[in-house]
């Protein structure tokens, strides 16, 4: 997507060196950062440290790991140890699995003398199908604005609430949850987005609110608690989230607070979408709560925030008194039958294992 007159990918190799760049995105909204990702080491630290983040940009990353550790060297030993290290780094997403076994399995069956050059251009492929299934995902979503637009007064917008950033810097491009709301406003119809912050990282504040600021779109930011209310009171039309793991029975990990919304949504009786690439299915998983590793991240995430001070720099305050521990889980399980439909590639399914094999019929036994 567009930031000033550029567009640009969230990573991406350079022609001239061949490197592979991100935006660091620890640094957004206060500073647009572009680094390389030069070793193997560079793109654990990225993605553990949430340079990079995002289940689909996760994937993406992983799969550009593996293609500068086959540069290097291009042996089984150093494929396997990159598999390891690079699985390791954060353990909820299941596009980076998705991604080092797609990576791993091909270059298995490559000579050991083409693997470097397989390796990037696969990686660059895995890239690509991020972009195509978002856009296609975008599409979907639009019917489901369309249809919401069609029931309102004219000139009213459709307001869509959504939680942390599933928006183009959490994909390669587009964004899952975003792409449904970037195509409408192409498409002309009127969308106000309300943005949750996304305590503790604020990827909503940080992240959401910068794509749709750059991008003119209409929204505000409300504090993760302001959900139920809006709900409440007729302000929300649509709840559009993303997902780091959904199963094949339909149960949706995402963001810590995401289950929070998709109660208060059910009881409102509003439309709860959750947007994703198949990618993002893990097909061995049945029952979500029971079976998705939660990341359990830094307690000074939650003791501390991070911002813009008023003289211009950034940094990162205490909000607790000293020594009170904080507890911080990352990411939360909402139970299929709170979920209204899943927005995929192929279409939109009914969050059950029925409808997602109805798209995905090759995933039957
Ligand atoms: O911890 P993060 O920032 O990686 O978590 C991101 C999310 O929870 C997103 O909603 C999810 O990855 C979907 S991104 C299209």
């Amino acid at each position: 997507m567009k930031v000033g007159d550029r567009h640009y990918r969230s990573i991406w190799r350079e022609d001239e060196t061949g490197k592979v760049m991100i935006i660091d995105q620890r640094w957004l909204p206060h500073e647009f950062r572009i680094v390389s990702l030069d070793t193997l080491e560079d793109f654990e630290t990225a993605i553990r440290d949430m340079w990079v983040r995002g289940a689909p940009l996760i994937g993406a990353t992983a799969a550009y790991g593996i293609a500068v550790e086959m540069a290097r060297d291009p042996s089984d030993a150093a494929l396997d140890n990159a598999w390891d290290v690079l699985h390791e780094t954060r353990p909820t997403a299941i596009n980076l699995r998705w991604a080092l076994d797609d990576m791993r399995s091909l270059l298995r069956n490559t000579p050991v003398e083409r693997r470097a050059d397989e390796a990037m251009r696969r990686a660059a492929e895995i890239c690509d199908m991020d972009v195509e299934a978002n856009r296609q995902i975008g599409l979907h979503g639009l019917e489901i604005l369309r249809a919401i637009a069609r029931k309102k007064a004219p000139g009213e917008p459709v307001n869509v609430l959504t939680h942390c950033n599933a928006g183009w810097v959490a994909t390669v491009d587009w964004g899952t949850a975003t792409s449904p709301i970037y195509h409408a406003v192409e498409d002309g119809l009127g969308v106000h987005v309300w943005v949750d912050e996304t305590r503790p990282r604020n990827q909503g504040a940080q992240l959401t609110s910068w794509e749709l600021n750059s991008h003119g779109i209409d929204h505000h930011l409300v504090v993760d608690n302001a959900g139920g209310h809006l709900m409440q009171h007729g302000d929300v039309d649509v709840v559009i989230v993303g997902t780091d793991r959904t199963t094949a029975s339909g149960d949706v990990c995402n963001k810590i607070g995401t289950y929070l919304k998709a109660l208060a949504a059910h009881d409102n009786d509003i439309p709860f979408y959750v947007a994703l690439p198949s990618s993002t299915i893990d097909w061995t998983v049945h029952d979500g709560l029971a079976e998705i590793p939660i990341e359990q991240r830094d307690e000074t995430e939650v003791t501390r925030v991070f911002g813009k001070l008023d003289d211009g720099s950034t940094a990162s305050v205490q909000i607790s008194p000293d020594g009170t521990p904080g507890a911080n889980p990352a990411f939360d399980v909402t139970p299929a039958r709170l979920i209204t439909g899943l927005i995929t590639e192929r279409g939109i399914a009914e969050p059950s294992r029925e409808g997602l094999l109805a798209l995905f019929p090759e995933r039957r036994d």
